[in-house]
């Protein structure tokens, strides 16, 4: 296409100059045990870029001591089959030792404050091991595709980290635009996860008072406003629930992750619980 336009031109000297068109590339980085979550956003890759391509690396960086970075579940049969179904273009998976030759980076993304909040404070340090992989994960993708050529996707799901991501890339100048997606639940509203595969049925059953305090809240925040919203019963809601331990439940302004100010765009609940050995995050806006 790029070399018919620069030939009609040619052919007319009269005509405007038009930019030629260039090809984007769609990224979406994952740590794999793919479901429909990640099946989401590749497919908003495709909608709007030329070329999609994925990546699978369960990233140890982002793992604390004690966490599941050994049992996370690991499926590289199932997932190139899915990314051959969905018509992803490229696949890059890479082995511990291309991430990171010599052994962990010496140099690392610091996450700030942001970083310490919420996630951050129940998993030290994960933020500065997610970005510090998703700028080299981005640095690949701008020397592969060209400045302002890519667009990375993002889940919602992990507003945080989707926060930080937008952050970092206006921090540091990387330039490629990131695109959050919606977060997709399962029919009965639990949010997909690969850690879903962690509970047993009775633990799944439990897990749902997650989504459906959120959405609780969500109807009171859209009926009443944010002054009609009971965080405190929707805490106790969770906390009642056999075999549930809530970590937090807080509305935040997405942007910021402070209380939410007169001028916020958004309000968002945002909560972590523990299910057995499972921990599980969710948010909605409720505003
Ligand atoms: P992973 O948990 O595999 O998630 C990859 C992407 O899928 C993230 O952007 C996440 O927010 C999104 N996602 C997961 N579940 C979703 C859901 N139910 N709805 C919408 N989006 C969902 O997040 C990571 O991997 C890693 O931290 C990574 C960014 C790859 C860096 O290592």
């Amino acid at each position: 296409a790029e070399a018919e336009t620069l030939s009609a031109h040619r052919s007319d000297p009269d005509a405007e100059p038009t930019t030629p068109r260039v090809a984007t590339l769609g990224f979406v980085p994952t740590m794999g045990a793919l479901h429909d979550g990640h099946a989401t956003l590749i497919e908003r890759a495709r909608e709007q870029n030329d070329v999609v391509a994925v990546s699978i690396f369960v990233n140890p960086l982002q793992f604390g001591p004690g966490e599941d970075y050994d049992k996370y579940p690991r499926q590289p049969d199932e997932d190139l089959a899915l990314l051959r179904e969905y018509g992803v273009d490229i696949v890059f998976i890479p082995e511990l030792e291309v991430m990171y030759p010599g052994g962990e980076p010496l140099v690392r993304v610091s996450s700030g404050r942001l970083g310490t909040m919420f996630e951050g404070a129940a998993r030290p340090g994960h933020f500065d091991g997610v970005l510090t992989v998703v700028n080299k994960l981005f640095n690949v993708v701008v020397a592969a595709a060209g400045p302002h050529r890519g667009r990375a996707y993002f889940g919602q799901k992990d507003a945080q980290q989707v926060a930080l991501v937008q952050r970092m890339v206006a921090d540091f100048a990387i330039p490629l635009v990131v695109c959050p997606v919606a977060i997709v639940r399962d029919d009965d509203g639990l949010a997909m996860s690969s850690r879903n595969s962690y509970l047993d049925p009775e633990e799944r059953k439990a897990a749902l008072v997650l989504s459906r305090t959120l959405a609780l809240l969500r109807e009171e925040g859209l009926s009443r406003g944010y002054a009609g919203i009971d965080v405190d019963a929707a805490r106790e809601r969770i906390s009642d629930r056999d075999g549930v331990d809530l970590e937090y439940l807080e509305i935040v302004d997405p942007k910021t992750f402070e209380a939410p100010v007169e001028n916020s765009e958004r309000a968002t609940a945002l909560a972590a619980i523990r299910v057995g050995g499972t921990r599980l995050i969710d948010n909605m806006d409720v505003i």
